[in-house]
């Protein structure tokens, strides 16, 4: 069966069918599936109970996967590969984290419209989700389609923004959600970092609105100032016409491009309910204020 899409949204998001992601891809199916990457920004593949190295493994087309650490945290313990983040509401020994366990503040913090990643200088190209357990019927994640809001942005709006860059910083992020209780250690590894406000795919030659709950203020601009206009594109961009709601299936694994898509989880019982993920994430080459200045020079 050759690999299709069939889109969820109108602008974004595309169901992938034709592909089993345990088997060896083609290169076909392969050259199909980044296409459809680029087309779609966002893929989800039904059914791909996969073991950590076919995640892994399929993550790496796209660039390399970086290593998980621990340094939001200061357990030492890892539930998952050393190559995955740890999206669950579950402790080492199988059970549900308790209420005060500090992992469950870093999840809660995924609450926030964001794009992984961008609190590090060299960010994130694309983040490979994948459901083990569910609740099925709470925990839907959100996604956000930046290409169309940037589109559709007044174009006195996109000319003002065109050259703008805002700071991002993991620790802004969590403060934001009442956590301020990082190690000097954590601090000094995540320093604040510059990011381009409107990133531009030279592949595709689109545009897209480039913000996160990372991002705190505008550089070289009055704090408050800064502050009004991340607000302003975060309320723009997240309208539910940009808006995909996906409800999860346990064998569902979502592929989302960071540069051009935010995401944000929602509410379910993780006190009482078990939700189990792994994602993947796969690094960028270099800075995004770096390659746009590179992009200008190659131009000139
Ligand atoms: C992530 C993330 C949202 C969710 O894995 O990067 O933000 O719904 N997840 O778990
Ligand atoms: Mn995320």
């Amino acid at each position: 069966m050759p690999v299709s899409f069939e889109r969820r949204h109108s602008s974004f998001f595309a169901e992938v069918a034709g592909v089993d992601l345990q088997k060896p891809l083609s290169d076909e199916d392969w050259q199909a599936i980044y296409d459809g990457f680029k087309k779609h920004a966002i893929l989800l593949f039904r059914n791909q109970p996969l073991s950590d190295e076919q995640h892994v493994t399929f993550s790496e087309r796209f660039g390399p996967v970086i290593t998980a650490t621990n340094y939001h945290w200061r357990t030492e313990k890892r539930r998952v590969h050393h190559q995955m983040a740890d999206i669950s509401n579950i402790d080492d020994d199988g059970s549900i984290l308790p209420a005060d366990d500090e992992r469950r503040m870093h999840t809660l913090a995924n609450r926030l419209w964001h794009t992984d990643n961008t609190f590090k200088y060299v960010p994130s190209r694309c983040s490979l989700l994948l459901a083990r357990e569910v609740p099925g019927d709470s925990g839907d994640t959100e996604f956000a389609d930046m290409r169309a809001a940037y589109d559709a942005l007044a174009q006195e709006k996109k000319d003002e923004i065109e050259e703008l860059v805002a700071e991002h910083s993991i620790v802004h992020s969590r403060k934001t959600m009442g956590y301020e209780d990082f190690t000097e250690g954590a601090k000094n590894e995540l320093p604040p970092v510059p990011q381009v406000l409107v990133r531009h795919n030279i592949e595709t030659g689109q545009k897209a609105l480039y913000i996160a709950s990372h991002a705190s203020h505008v550089v070289g601009w009055p704090q408050e100032k800064g502050r009004a206009l991340l607000d302003e594109l975060l309320a723009h961009a997240t309208q539910p016409q940009f808006v995909y709601r996906h409800r999860w299936r346990a064998g569902d694994l979502i592929l989302w491009d960071n540069r051009c898509t935010m995401h944000r989880a929602t509410e379910y019982d993780d006190l009482n309910a078990r939700r189990d993920l792994q994602r993947t994430t796969v690094s960028d080459e270099i800075n995004s204020v770096e390659r746009r200045d590179a992009e200008r020079r190659n131009a000139a």
